[in-house]
């Protein structure tokens, strides 16, 4: 008798297994027992009829409680009613540990509650749909960057350089000295860059962000994929292809999640089309400014309220290029075309998910860059590496980093991120 998961049923129609599960609902009458179970991987029905199992089997069915871990033996069955298709005719059940008083009943629960039983709440069908989002977005990263030339190389944790803002950094110490908690893995990989050519990092980053909205995680993960002798426009192209490739890994692998989540796959194919739309900062201003948004002027960053109404005009992702020089990081190269701007881009996710990668190409003249860690106010000490860079054979390059669990929540279509990671930490949550 083979183990396996119900994922394998279509293999074992009308043949005899062995499954692990855990019991997520029951319900029995006199002479049928209906269990809902999972087994990890799938959601699916156990059926144990009273006269085709002894007393003793089908008296456990009756008192099984909920997330009680129980070993089955059983019969795979077609069942056109259930959306898996299949379901298992119960022959054995030997409970292996016991469940009382699970905290996550079917009724409705608050997100506070839910929250504070993280380690709990990810059992259920709609978190197991998210995570196998996230999951299946990893690896076709990693299988696009294989296929695309890249190299993954690892960024450290512990840094003493702040690319992004040094505002919102985690302190820490490192022995003697001040350390931080990597708000971005970008610089090294520029080094790597000059040592590979074409590199990503995949990692852990942290910012102290008091921002408390739907779209913020005080720790993120962040792929950064970062290319010597890319020009701007050729990093927009590998952004839009890698995106596809996110997009459409997902529609291929992942059509359970999907349907448990009511995710429009038919609008997920659409974010699959290319090119997608380049909007220039300076015409995007006036769009917003047309449309009753006088709050902003030129020079402003944009709040979601902005990007979600930019996003709202178009049916794809959008690359808003060229923004001002002084809302930026020192580290982004002066376009040419308009020296009050650099040669970045944002990509806005559709139906107002906002932000989900920020790129750029980076700085690759000495003595500019110099300027510019002086002008942001910053101390050259910690830069000294990375001018380096810049001293040594630079060549232009680009990169970009796309927020894991920003590309999670949109794709997905969950409404908030803190449903996009197994452990989310939030502005005020460090538990579990
Ligand atoms: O725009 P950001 O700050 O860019 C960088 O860190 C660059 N160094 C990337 C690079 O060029 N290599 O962040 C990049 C992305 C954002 O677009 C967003 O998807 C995500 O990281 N992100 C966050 N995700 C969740 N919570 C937060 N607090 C985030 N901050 C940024
Ligand atoms: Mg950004």
């Amino acid at each position: 008798m083979d183990t396996i998961t119900m994922q394998q049923a279509a293999n074992y129609v009308d043949q005899e297994v062995e499954i692990f599960a855990w019991v997520t609902n029951k319900r029995s009458s006199g002479k049928i027992a209906f269990l809902q179970l999972r087994d990890g991987h799938t959601y699916f029905q156990g059926i144990v009829v009273k006269n085709d199992v002894t007393e003793e089997v089908f008296e456990t069915a009756k008192n099984l409680s909920q997330e009680t871990s129980i070993r089955l033996t059983g019969v795979v069955q077609v069942d056109d009613r259930s959306s898996l298709g299949y379901e298992l005719l119960v022959k054995d059940i030997e409970v292996i540990g016991e469940s009382h008083d699970y905290p996550i009943t079917p009724k409705e629960h608050g997100t506070d509650f839910l929250m504070d039983h993280r380690h709990l709440w990810l059992r259920s069908s709609k978190q197991h749909a998210i995570m196998t989002i996230r999951d299946e977005i990893i690896y076709a990263t990693y299988q696009f960057m294989r296929q695309e030339g890249f190299m993954k190389i690892d960024s450290p944790i512990l840094t003493s350089s702040a690319p992004e803002n040094t505002t919102e950094l985690f302190h820490t110490e490192y022995f003697d000295e001040e350390a931080y908690l990597s708000q971005s893995g970008q610089l090294y990989a520029e080094a790597a860059a000059m040592a590979f050519g074409k590199v990503f990092t995949f990692g852990p980053t942290f910012r102290a962000e008091k921002s408390k909205t739907r779209r913020h995680l005080i720790e993120f993960w962040m792929m950064e994929p970062e290319m010597a002798n890319y020009n701007h426009e050729q990093s927009l192209e590998v952004q839009e292809k890698y995106v596809a490739h996110l997009v459409q890994s997902v529609i291929d692998n992942c059509q359970m999640a999907l349907k448990t989540l009511n995710r429009d796959v038919d609008l997920l194919g659409k974010y699959t089309q290319l090119p997608y739309p380049r909007i220039e900062y300076t015409d995007a201003i006036e769009l917003l400014q047309k449309n009753g948004f006088d709050d902003v002027e030129w020079g402003d960053d944009f709040g979601s309220p902005h990007e979600t109404f930019i996003a709202s005009q178009y049916e794809q992702p959008i690359f808003i290029v060229n923004y001002p020089k002084t809302i930026k990081p020192f580290y982004m190269k002066v376009n040419p075309a308009d020296p009050r701007t650099v040669l970045c881009a944002d990509m806005i996710a559709p139906e107002g998910y906002g932000e989900i990668i920020g790129g750029s190409e980076r700085e690759d003249d000495y003595e500019t860059l110099k300027q510019n860690i002086i002008d942001f106010g910053l101390d050259l000490e910690p830069y000294e590496w990375y001018l380096d860079l810049r001293k040594y054979g630079s060549v232009p390059h680009s990169g970009f980093g796309i927020g894991l669990e920003r590309a999670v929540t949109w794709i997905s279509g969950t409404e908030h991120i803190r449903e996009s990671s197994p452990f989310p930490r939030l502005l005020n949550r460090i538990y579990p």
